[in-house]
């Protein structure tokens, strides 16, 4: 894994929007279509503000993009504040020339029984379109990527999952107290995100600190999910110097 340590929040996002903005303009010259992963959570925002300034400023089209979003909470209705789907809209799409069909986000109101098939179809989806060009990820304080929870397997798919109480907890102060935060979801698998050809993986803040160390160095273990990046040929690791003060780099 490449690590790549940054002063702040502001200048790894810049990295990150940097990278997807090459691959991007240079797929757009030869009217390729580029698919990205996208994840939710406070960590990928500036990396999306700085995206749309690529688009305003310097021209970058996300008419070729296709994206397929990590997760989503079920239940959960699309025009709730709280879902994925209003926050990826309010963050990055509303403000980009995507084309609204080729946006993909798991639906949290799919009916329970159609799950498993919605899942599968959504995989099915990505391999399509030709596999994930590059994924961002965030981090969850117990090493969760998107909600694949402490205890999910390498080999797993998108699926429907129950939430970790720490990740409830996390999620609380958006949701206005615990008790309001779903206790399920629906995530790409692990071997969902292994597929994707290059991965950003994101971490800022001294909170992330001891997760990030234990997940780039720690024991390949499915306790801590993230620690299966370790495996990935072309993963970037993108932090500010806090979320980097306890790896050893010498
Ligand atoms: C949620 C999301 C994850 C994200 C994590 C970290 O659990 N499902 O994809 O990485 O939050 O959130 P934050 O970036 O706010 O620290």
């Amino acid at each position: 894994m490449n690590i790549n340590i940054f002063e702040n929040s502001s200048l790894g996002s810049q990295f990150v929007a940097n990278r997807i903005g090459k691959v991007l303009a240079a797929r757009n010259l030869v009217s390729k279509p580029t698919v990205l992963g996208l994840a939710t959570g406070s960590t990928p925002i500036e990396v999306y503000d700085e995206l749309i300034k690529k688009y305003r400023n310097e021209g970058l089209s996300f008419k070729n993009v296709v994206t397929f979003n990590l997760d989503e909470y079920y239940p959960m209705e699309p025009s709730d504040v709280q879902s994925y789907y209003y926050f990826m809209h309010q963050n990055l799409f509303n403000a980009i020339d995507i084309q609204p069909s080729n946006v993909f986000i798991p639906n949290g109101e799919i009916h329970e029984h159609k799950i498993i098939k919605y899942c599968e179809q959504y995989d099915d989806k990505i391999a399509e379109v030709g596999g994930i060009d590059i994924q961002i990820l965030g981090i969850g304080a117990n090493g969760h990527i998107g909600f694949n929870e402490p205890g999910s397997e390498r080999k797993s798919a998108t699926r429907f999952v129950t939430l970790d109480e720490q990740t409830r907890k996390d999620a609380s102060y958006t949701f206005n107290g615990i008790e309001n935060v779903p206790e399920s979801a629906i995530t790409m698998g692990i071997d969902t995100i292994l597929k994707a050809k290059e991965i950003l993986i994101l971490a800022w803040g001294k909170r992330k600190a001891e997760i990030i160390k234990q997940c780039l160095f720690g024991e390949v273990t499915s306790t801590k999910p993230a620690t299966f990046l370790q495996a990935h040929p072309n993963v970037n690791v993108v932090l500010d110097v806090e979320a980097a003060s306890l790896l050893d780099l010498d």
